[in-house]
């Protein structure tokens, strides 16, 4: 089992050495590594069983850092950065000769961003190299949103877990590129609103996907997934077709008379998509535990933080 703690000290001499440290952001707790070693990189992959053509996010505390990476940080990059640094925005950027092929699989692009959270933003002032983080699970199973969700699966193929708490969004960054007109390209939706990204930009295009080969692997369909079959719709509608069946249900703020209150979790009690976004994870987790044959979920609010809600519980839903 890995060990938990808050010694920013060890974890910069296990950075340092090459090793792996699961570490706190404001969005999910991230798997990191020295982003410029390749065996820190592969090892890694290997952890999460994570396809290596699915490149990782670098992790920094400054624009100034981010700009040694990377060829150029368009103006309307520069934008964002100020508006949303630190925070749940990940910015795709040409990446510079400095970055290992292997962090962006090939990709000439890298994706970089500063998370917002007091211990990481230290630990990364005092490294001399950027943070190779994914989120901190086996590769398609739901991000972890506190440090006992990293050591229930990665615990024992890490030395090391940095406890921040319980993280404050709960749902990953939103992913941006710049595309040849200078617009907006929105990759995944996320932690950053698109209400918020489009009152400082205005209009904003997205990155197409298909299954086969995504832009962004995050955006496969099936991903974020329990292990229990998992429906999403108006549960009303669903649950006669399970009444034999142990149904757990996830819903916004109305719980269901017909379903045991142990086997519901409640996402937004008051009806706040911030509040349903920092429990989403934890939520899934909890129902994922609990022997049922079957989890109901209903959409939220397709607005704000709604969308990227909804996002998560379509691909937790997705059924080959
Ligand atoms: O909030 C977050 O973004 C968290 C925390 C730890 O920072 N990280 C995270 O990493 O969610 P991960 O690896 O689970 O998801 C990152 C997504 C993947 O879908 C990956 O395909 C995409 O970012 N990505 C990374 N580099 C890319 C690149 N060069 N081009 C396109 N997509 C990229
Ligand atoms: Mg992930």
């Amino acid at each position: 089992m890995a060990i938990i703690g808050t010694d920013i000290t060890k974890a910069i001499e296990l950075l340092t050495r090459g090793k792996l440290v699961a570490i706190p952001t404001e969005t999910v707790y991230g798997l990191a590594g020295n982003a410029l070693n390749e065996e820190a990189i592969l090892d890694i992959f290997g952890a999460k069983n994570r396809p290596q053509f699915n490149p990782l996010i670098a992790h920094v505390d400054s624009l100034g850092k981010a700009s040694q990476f990377v060829t150029e940080i368009p103006p309307i990059a520069v934008r964002l950065a100020k508006a949303f640094w630190p925070g749940p925005l990940t910015i795709l950027l040409s990446r510079n000769r400095r970055i290992p092929d292997l962090l962006t699989a090939g990709s000439p692009l890298v994706a970089i961003r500063i998370p917002n959270h007091p211990l990481t933003l230290k630990l990364l002032q005092q490294l001399p190299f950027p943070l190779a983080a994914p989120s901190a699970n086996p590769s398609g199973y739901i991000s972890p949103t506190s440090a006992a969700h990293v050591q229930a699966q990665l615990g024992d193929k890490i030395p090391y877990i940095l406890d921040g708490g319980r993280c404050k969004v709960g749902i990953e960054s939103t992913i941006i590129g710049v595309n040849e007109d200078n617009e907006v390209l929105i990759y995944r939706l996320g932690g950053t609103s698109l209400e918020a990204i489009r009152s400082l930009v205005g209009d904003v295009q997205f990155a197409q996907a298909t299954h086969e080969k995504p832009d962004s692997p995050g955006m496969l369909k099936s991903h974020y997934a329990p292990q229990t079959p998992f429906r999403i719709g108006i549960v009303e509608e669903m649950l006669p077709t399970y009444d034999r069946e142990k149904v757990g249900i996830l819903h916004f703020s109305q719980s269901f008379s017909a379903v045991p209150s142990k086997q519901q979790r409640q996402l937004s009690p008051s009806g706040d998509l911030r509040e349903a976004a920092q429990s989403l994870f934890s939520a899934m987790r909890e129902l994922d535990g609990l022997g049922l044959s079957i989890i109901l979920a209903e959409y939220v609010p397709a607005e704000g933080l709604g969308l990227a809600i909804n996002d998560r519980l379509t691909r937790a839903a997705y059924q080959e």
